[in-house]
C-alpha cells in the first residue's frame, strides 16, 4: 500500500495551495508529479514527508495515519530530498551523507558494517566516491545536489521522496539519477519539469494545477496535446518513440 493521500487542503493564510488532493503511491513503482510553478508541488511533497500538517485530510504510510507515527520512524523510512536543499557547514561530502543514517541509530550503538556499507553504497551510486574527502562547500551545484541524493539512499528508505532532484545536473547525470531511481526496489514520489523525462521513467504520473490534480494515469494516458495545451500552455506533439515505447512530446517552435 506504501503512501495514500485522502482529500488534502493545505492552506497559507486566506490560500489554498493543496486543493482536495488524492492519490495512492504503488509500492516499488515511480510516481512522477508535474505541473506548472506555483501549482503546489512542493507543497505537496512536504505534507507527504511529515514536515507540515494538513488543514484537512489524511496521509497514510502502509495504513497508518501520518500525524500518529514518530518523526523518528517516519525519517527511517522516509527519505526527502528538498527543492532547495542546502547543508551549511564544514563537513567533507562523506560527512554529509553519514547524516542519512542518523535515523537508524541508538543513543548506544556505535558505528556497524551496515552504517558503511549503505554509505560506500550510496556514493558509489550516486558517483560521488572520488570526492568523499573534499569539502561540501567546495562542490559544485550538481555535485552537492547528487550528495543529497546520496545521503537519502544512505538512509535506506522503503519510500523516497525527491523535489526536482535533476535541476542543477548534467545530461549524463539526470539520466543517471533517473535510471537510479526507477531501479530501486522503493516507492518514489517526483517532481519534475522535463515532460519527455517523467513519460521515460516513471510508471504513473499526477499533474497538478492551482493546487488540484487534474490529471492522473500512466504517461500514455496522461501525456496529451490537450493536457500539454490546457495545463502548461504549449503547443505541442505527442508520438510514441521507436526507442523506449514512452510518449515522446515534440514541442511547437
Ligand atoms: N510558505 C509559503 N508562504 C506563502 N505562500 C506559499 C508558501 N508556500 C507555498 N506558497 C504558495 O503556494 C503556491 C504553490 O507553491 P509550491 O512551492 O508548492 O509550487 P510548486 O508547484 O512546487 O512550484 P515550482 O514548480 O516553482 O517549484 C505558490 O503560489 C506559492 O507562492
Ligand atoms: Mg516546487
Amino acid at each position: 500500500m506504501t503512501i495514500k493521500a485522502d482529500n488534502l487542503v493545505w492552506k497559507i493564510g486566506s490560500k489554498t495551495v493543496v486543493n482536495g488532493v488524492s492519490f495512492t503511491a504503488e509500492p516499488g513503482k515511480m510516481l512522477g508529479l508535474l505541473g506548472p510553478n506555483g501549482s503546489g508541488k512542493t507543497s505537496l511533497l512536504r505534507l507527504i514527508a511529515g514536515l507540515k500538517r494538513p488543514n484537512s485530510g489524511r496521509i497514510t504510510l502502509d495504513q497508518a495515519d501520518l500525524g500518529s507515527i514518530g518523526r523518528r520512524t517516519i525519517a527511517q523510512r522516509v527519505a526527502f530530498i528538498e527543492q532547495h536543499a542546502t547543508t551549511n557547514s564544514n563537513l567533507r561530502v562523506v560527512d554529509v551523507v553519514k547524516l542519512g543514517r542518523f535515523p537508524h541509530r541508538s543513543m548506544f550503538s556505535g558505528w556497524t558494517h551496515e552504517d558503511d556499507r549503505a554509505v560506500t553504497e550510496a556514493l558509489e551510486r550516486t558517483g560521488m566516491t572520488a570526492k568523499r574527502h573534499d569539502a561540501w562547500q567546495s562542490l559544485s551545484g550538481g555535485e552537492k545536489q547528487r550528495t543529497h541524493v546520496a545521503r537519502a539512499l544512505a538512509q535506506s528508505p522503503k519510500e523516497l521522496i525527491l523535489d526536482e532532484p535533476t535541476n542543477h545536473l548534467d545530461v549524463q547525470h539526470q539520466i543517471s539519477l533517473l535510471r537510479l531511481v526507477s531501479a530501486l526496489p522503493v516507492t518514489s514520489i517526483i517532481a519534475l519539469h522535463d515532460l519527455n523525462h517523467a513519460a521515460m521513467f516513471c510508471d504513473n504520473l499526477i499533474v497538478m494545477q492551482e493546487g488540484k490534480i487534474v490529471a492522473a494515469g500512466s504517461p500514455q494516458e496522461v501525456l496529451t496535446r490537450d493536457l500539454l495545451k490546457s495545463v502548461f500552455k504549449v503547443e505541442a506533439y505527442v508520438e510514441t518513440s521507436p526507442h523506449h515505447a514512452r510518449p515522446h512530446i515534440h514541442f511547437a517552435r
